[in-house]
């Protein structure tokens, strides 16, 4: 069982793309599972195979423990821990060979809780990776850029699995703008002559560029299935180095 989770910051289109994917994937004859690990997920673009919100509601929590919205989606992603066993269990029974799994909307409560790390080691068999989905849009500019590669660096150090970063919503680029992304992570010096930053967060900036900190990015569209193919080979890649993951 090959388990390919997806996070990312709040609107990025982690769950659009987990449907494009699915669809794609899907038309081409691939037995693909779909998992959905938002407890406060209105609505999904895809029918999960096993859905979190069968369990566990944050709207029924927010209702059951007069909470606020913030203060219930905290407490359904921390109990979401508690199924962990029996989610694993019924992906057993549906024996998918690959799972997508789509995580919380607002990507700290997952990447950066103790729960959030906990589910991916309960759920992650022998192979497993992370998609990390940046929002395009956000990431054409110098800053949003930098950030990006930070706070997917910070969920590898949390998650401590194999990552790829996708930059979604690609059609909303201009060729300019990817081949702009596409330069900063291929040569960081272009990007650090570029962005604006006291002395000290420029060096702490170059340091994590030249460790290899930054990825390169593989651009999709969830919306119009543009990049797919590129990121189904990456998630081959890291299962057997190239041959189909089925
Ligand atoms: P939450 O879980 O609600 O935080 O969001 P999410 O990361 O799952 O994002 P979601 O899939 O709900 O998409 C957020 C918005 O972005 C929706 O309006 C989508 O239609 C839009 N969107 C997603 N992918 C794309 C894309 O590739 N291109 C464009 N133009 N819009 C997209």
């Amino acid at each position: 069982m090959y388990t390919v989770f997806f996070i990312g910051t709040a609107g990025s289109g982690k769950s659009t793309l987990v449907s494009a994917l699915y669809n794609w994937l899907d038309d081409q004859g691939y037995d693909v599972g779909v998992v959905n690990l938002d407890p406060a997920a209105e609505y999904l673009p895809y029918t999960p195979d096993i859905d979190i919100r069968d369990r566990i509601s944050a709207r029924k929590i927010m209702k059951q423990f007069k909470l606020g919205p913030n203060a219930s989606i905290i407490a359904a992603v921390d109990m979401v821990v508690t199924e962990a066993e029996r989610i694993k269990e019924e992906m057993e029974v549906v024996g998918a060979p690959i799972y997508l799994i789509d995580t919380p909307g607002q990507m700290e409560l997952f990447a950066f809780r103790q729960s959030g790390a906990y589910l991916v080691q309960k759920l992650s068999d022998v192979h497993s990776l992370v998609v990390y989905v940046a929002d395009a849009v956000y990431v054409q500019s110098v800053d949003g850029f930098a950030t990006t590669m930070l706070l997917a660096l910070s969920s590898r150090i949390r998650f401590k699995k194999p990552q790829v970063l996708v930059v979604n919503k690609a059609d909303l680029l201009s060729e300019e703008a990817v081949a702009n992304i596409a330069q900063w992570a291929e040569d960081p010096d272009i990007l650090l002559e570029s962005i604006e930053l006291p002395r000290y967060e420029k060096e702490i900036l170059r340091s994590v560029a030249n460790l290899g900190g930054f990825i390169e990015p593989i651009f999709v569209s969830a919306k119009t299935g543009e990049g797919l193919d590129k990121l189904y080979y990456q998630i081959q890649l890291h299962y057997t180095g190239g041959e189909d993951a089925q």
